[in-house]
């Protein structure tokens, strides 16, 4: 792992709410929180999400080079933590059978289930250059993230 400073997940999700609070439509919403989680976190080269639509993921607010713009349920990294409904750690995605390289850069990922009245509606994926990049420590709070979001969140 390359030498990385720790997030302070407190204080990120605390801002996080914040803006939540000032502004819970979607598409204001999930643009801030992949620059928060940019700006937040270190060693990463791409942050963003995923929606649910028609029984696919589509792009949506991110950071980071051009995506792919549509995800089938159960394919690469996040459509498998979307049909799984469970958070995804990647240590290398190379070994990740059927990962869908957007951006050769990438090395390791997690990814993070967003819930709607027990529903999965979308994901958190956020990719790193490196190895082994996301710990225990940053899947609980990108959990916690993304519940933040989950209660937050309107569509309308
Ligand atoms: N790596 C992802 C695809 C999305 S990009 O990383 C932005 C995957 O296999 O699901």
């Amino acid at each position: 792992m390359s030498t990385q400073n720790k997030t302070d997940y407190k204080m990120l999700n605390e801002q996080l709410k914040a803006l939540a609070k000032s502004e819970p439509y979607f598409i204001p919403l999930l643009s801030n929180a992949s620059s928060l989680i940019n700006e937040n976190l270190d060693d990463l080269n791409w942050a963003g999400f995923y929606l649910m639509r028609d029984g696919a993921l589509v792009l949506g607010p991110f950071q980071g080079k051009v995506a792919c713009i549509k995800i089938a349920l159960g394919k690469g990294v996040c459509g498998t933590a979307a049909k799984e409904d469970k958070t995804l750690v990647v240590d290398n995605v190379h070994e990740f059978p059927g990962h869908i390289a957007c951006d050769c850069a990438s090395n390791s990922e997690i990814v993070v289930p967003l819930h709607k009245d027990g529903k999965v509606i979308g994901v958190l994926d956020i990719d790193s250059p490196s190895l082994n990049r996301f710990s225990d420590e940053d899947k609980a709070g990108l959990e916690e993230f993304a519940s933040i979001l989950e209660t937050a969140l309107i569509f309308e």
